[in-house]
């Protein structure tokens, strides 16, 4: 009998066409949803490999349900949807796709930024509504992003990208990360000081209990008034209704998002009434390339996983 993988979603052809011709490969048909908790939990009873997606829990329950299950193979850097000590518990092995995505989040958090502070989507609307109705001295102005203080908030590789680019626009780079780096051109900050000085504070740091709700009130009072919040993180690390406090009462800004703590982000979230958020679908990693190349790793390590040799980029 064929070890059996469980694919949690619709991939491209090119994707899975390896594991194909030597597994039996199970994939969830429908384009643009993700198999149904109940779909997962019933392939998990005969699965060998579960190919899931961050938007999938996959936790105690899946795990028990799963007695021939080796390997869950996740298409996300982040891993912050299944539960280790679990996996741990059943001895099966976790692996994420780090690396290939990095330069490409890091242009979507640079996007993200430069949209947020230019009020580039609100000034596209405005055109395409028909409201453009002169060119005004102040009209859709923004904040400066060349020669402005970002504060980048979990530095690793994203977070090394971002300050790349940032170097090139002449931006005063600071970052706060669990152990101190040894990076040029980059200072290292305190939490609190890193909050009260950038003009730009971006999050890059893993959802764990330690971040769950790190930018709460408290947080985002110690931001300028002139300050943008952008996080391509993940949504749980920040308090989203002390957040839009924040916003609507103008202690800040302005944000940038491109995760929520629910998603999709319900579309009568208070969040989205405002017009200084700049909202994006989770779209980080997001390009052709860099999306094939995850699923490659993916592929990948289910393949070396069921042939016995080293796996790679394991997480547990
Ligand atoms: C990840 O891979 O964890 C990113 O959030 C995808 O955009």
């Amino acid at each position: 009998m064929k070890p059996i993988v469980f694919i949690t979603q619709k991939l491209p052809d090119q994707a899975v066409a390896e594991l194909k011709e030597q597994y039996e490969v199970r994939m969830w048909p429908e384009e643009n949803t993700p198999a149904p908790r109940e779909k997962l939990l019933e392939e998990a009873k005969e699965a060998h490999a579960l190919w899931t997606m961050l938007s999938d829990r996959v936790d105690s329950e899946v795990f028990e349900a799963a007695p021939n299950l080796k390997i869950v193979s996740n298409l996300a850097v982040g891993y912050n949807n299944i539960d280790l000590e679990a996996a741990h518990k059943h001895g099966v092995t976790v692996t994420n796709t780090p690396e290939v995505l990095t330069e490409s989040t890091a242009d979507l958090t640079f996007a993200l930024l430069l949209a947020t502070a230019r009020r580039v989507i609100e000034a596209e609307k405005t055109v395409r509504s028909g409201k453009w109705q002169s060119w005004t001295p102040m009209g859709m102005t923004g904040q400066n992003v060349g020669g402005a203080t970002l504060g980048i908030i979990g530095m690793g590789r994203i977070g090394e990208a971002v300050a790349r680019r940032a170097k090139g626009f002449g931006m005063d780079i600071l970052y706060h990360n669990r152990t101190r780096r040894n990076l040029e051109d980059v200072r290292y900050a305190e939490f609190e000081e890193l909050l009260k000085i950038s003009d730009y504070v971006v999050i890059l740091t893993p959802l764990t209990p330690e971040t769950k709700g790190m930018i709460g009130a408290k947080e985002l009072a110690m931001m300028k008034e002139s300050a943008c919040l952008i996080n391509v993180a993940r949504g749980g690390i920040v308090d989203e209704m002390a957040l839009y406090e924040a916003l609507k009462e103008e202690r800040i800004w302005g944000a940038g998002l491109d995760v929520f703590e629910q998603e999709p982000v319900p579309i009568d979230h208070p969040l989205l009434t405002l017009p200084n958020v700049t909202v994006l679908p989770h779209i980080g990693s997001a390009t052709v390339q860099t999306r094939l190349e995850m699923m490659a790793l993916n592929a990948e390590a289910i393949k070396a996983c069921f042939e016995n040799k080293s796996v790679k980029n394991r997480v547990c």
